[in-house]
């Protein structure tokens, strides 16, 4: 099932997210349908609260779809280590057409399990180091605008409450 993208400024994207404590089917279908959503996207990072879920699990592929082992269940996710920094343009599927410059770890690992309950441990780089700090971000209510300067968060607010008033949103 492919769910609509909750977009800001929707409440659940702003609330950090319970933990994940049952890993059933239910779970297993949620990510499988998270994974759906999220290509129909085309995004390379889902989080539960992205389809009005609050909790704490994420879904990544930076093959988008490509590499079946670079599909990722990021369930309870914690960075547990980040070294050296990248600075790049970053988007989100909860703020469409939205792009600003941000500062992230170029390294980071992560520990989390995947839908069946069984812990993993990664090192990602570049684009993946980013999905991992962009989706955990979402688990702890954290959006991408907030890593912007004042001036380039309100102009996109702004903007976004204009479309919002013009029914384009
Ligand atoms: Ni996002």
């Amino acid at each position: 099932m492919i769910y609509p993208i909750v977009k800001y400024p929707n409440t659940v994207l702003e609330k950090p997210t319970e933990q994940v404590t049952v890993f059933d089917d239910d779970l297993r279908k949620l990510t499988d349908d998270m994974f759906e959503s999220m290509y129909a996207a085309q995004g390379v990072g889902l989080a539960a609260p992205q389809i009005g879920k609050s909790l704490r699990v994420a879904v990544i592929d930076v093959s988008i779809g490509k590499n079946p082992e670079a599909r990722l269940v990021l369930a309870n996710p914690e960075i547990v280590h980040a070294e050296g920094e990248q600075r790049e343009e970053e988007g989100c599927l909860s703020l469409p057409s939205f792009r600003g410059m941000v500062m992230r770890p170029l390294f980071v690992t992560v520990r989390a399990q995947n839908a069946a309950g069984e812990p993993w441990e990664m090192r990602g780089e570049n684009l993946l180091a980013r999905a991992f700090c962009h989706e955990i971000d979402h688990l702890d209510g954290v959006l991408f605008i907030q890593h912007l300067g004042m001036l380039k968060r309100d102009l996109i607010r702004r903007k976004i409450r204009k479309l919002l008033k013009a029914g384009q949103w």
